[in-house]
């Protein structure tokens, strides 16, 4: 597994769009005292005994990639909403930097942090933060209007971000009309009305019920493949953290004690702490169509004719087959009757025919995303990579095998730390 050296680190941090370093948070008076005791190594609790201050934050280094989902995990009272408020200085660190795309937060001034908070950064509460006398569209368009952008943009503006999460219908309504879900949406859809490239999201489902919040977790991972936005995202449910961040900080008393992909923490806890976070989590979170696919086998040319990929196919056994184009792109799948049809009908090429594309999946799906697609199919599941290239196809044994036994997934989603 790849260990992070000083040098990757640097570079790391040179292209963060979210860069936080050595950042501490002391929370009441004495803080040089009890910050000299935190940067001692002294834990939290002798720090509050010795002292009366809260240590918030202790010695937190992290960068965020361009458009990734990075999720700040660990129990009540470890630092999460801390650290993501250190971000945009809702609440001043006591010591460290703070950078956004290339400029330090920290050395801002009152202008220069107001005109930060409008352009780069958005955040979204677990409580929604709607404002009760405001019906939804003036609450979505309400960061447009503290930002001076007229009304019939700001409306627009509005209108388009609530399109983004489903709630173009609902306008007019006001917030105590609405469900605990769509409320949210209300709240998601404002962090998106500003069109800022970093969103902060502190526990945004967390107060949902676990079918909505699944269903907002996907819908959050389906808007994020078309906005591409630096997501920091807070939550202290491991399954969610699994589900929908590209990376994992893992916090206890103000530090973070682990970091990197979630196979890694779950597969490779560093600590007893981690390893208990980590034990009860879904196997099927951690699985991808990556990990558990074959070579294609039944790939064919799109230039083909019908009547050579029918001899293609029974020489090699297939009732199915995967075309692709000169690049090797995923065109859609066709079938032996369907090639057989059009080899005495025209004889045309098979890119040229009618293919299907239920049966395809990406790379990067999760097991718990695949079952539903391996119940209906009949026949390998073709997989690709975020370019469209037909990389794989799964077996349907093979998928059933690993939907029936953990021991099966744990195996296939530790193949998966090694790719
Ligand atoms: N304004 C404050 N004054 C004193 N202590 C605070 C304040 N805000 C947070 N804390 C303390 O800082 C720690 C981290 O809190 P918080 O960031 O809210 O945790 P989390 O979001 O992970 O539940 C806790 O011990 C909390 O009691
Ligand atoms: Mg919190």
């Amino acid at each position: 597994m790849a260990t992070q050296t000083d040098d990757t680190r640097k570079t790391n941090a040179d292209t963060a769009m979210v860069s936080i370093r050595n950042v501490y948070k002391i929370f009441g008076n004495d803080l040089d005292e009890a910050l000299e005791l935190a940067r001692g190594g002294t834990a939290k609790d002798a720090i509050q005994e010795q002292t009366g201050a809260v240590l918030g934050l202790s010695n937190v280094n992290i960068d965020i990639q361009r458009g990734q989902i990075f999720v700040v995990m660990g129990l009540s009272g470890c630092g999460k909403s801390t650290l993501v408020r250190c971000i945009n200085r809702l609440i001043e660190p006591t010591a460290g930097e703070v950078w956004i795309d290339g400029r330090e937060v920290t050395a801002l001034d009152a202008d220069g942090l107001r005109d930060m908070r409008r352009n780069e950064i958005a955040m979204v509460f677990q409580h929604f933060g709607l404002m009760p006398h405001l019906n939804v569209i003036e609450n979505v368009a309400w960061p447009l209007q503290l930002a001076n952008v007229e009304r019939k943009e700001r409306l627009e503006r509005a209108a388009n971000s609530l399109a983004l999460v489903g709630l173009g219908d609902w306008h007019s309504s006001m917030p105590q009309q609405l469900s605990g879900g769509m409320k949210q949406r209300v709240g998601l859809a404002r962090g998106l009305a500003l069109d800022t490239p970093v969103l902060l999201m502190d526990e945004p489902f967390s107060a949902l019920d676990p079918v909505i919040r699944r269903d907002l977790q996907d819908e959050l991972m389906q808007l994020q493949q078309s906005v591409h936005k630096t997501i920091a995202f807070i939550t202290h449910d491991l399954n969610e953290a699994v589900r929908v961040g590209d990376r994992i900080a893992i916090m206890r008393d103000g530090a973070v004690v682990q970091e990197g992909t979630p196979t890694e923490v779950v597969l490779s806890p560093n600590s007893d702490f981690v390893r208990e976070f980590t034990q009860d989590i879904r196997m099927h979170a951690m699985v991808t169509a990556g990990s558990i696919m074959d070579q294609p086998i039944s790939e064919l040319p799109g230039a083909m004719t019908a009547s050579d990929a029918v001899t293609a196919m029974e020489t090699n056994n297939l009732v199915h087959g995967c075309v692709v184009d000169e690049q090797r792109r995923f065109l859609g799948a066709t079938y032996l009757s369907e090639v057989l049809r059009e080899s005495r009908r025209g004889d045309g090429r098979i890119d040229a025919m009618e293919l299907y594309h239920e049966d395809r999946v990406q790379d990067d799906t999760v097991l718990d995303d695949l079952v539903p697609i391996g119940l209906k199919a009949q026949h390998p599941i073709a997989v690709i990579d975020a370019d469209g290239l037909l990389v794989g196809e799964i077996p349907l044994d093979r998928l059933a095998a690993v939907m029936v036994s953990d021991e099966a997934a744990a195996a296939a989603a530790a193949d998966n730390v090694e790719a």
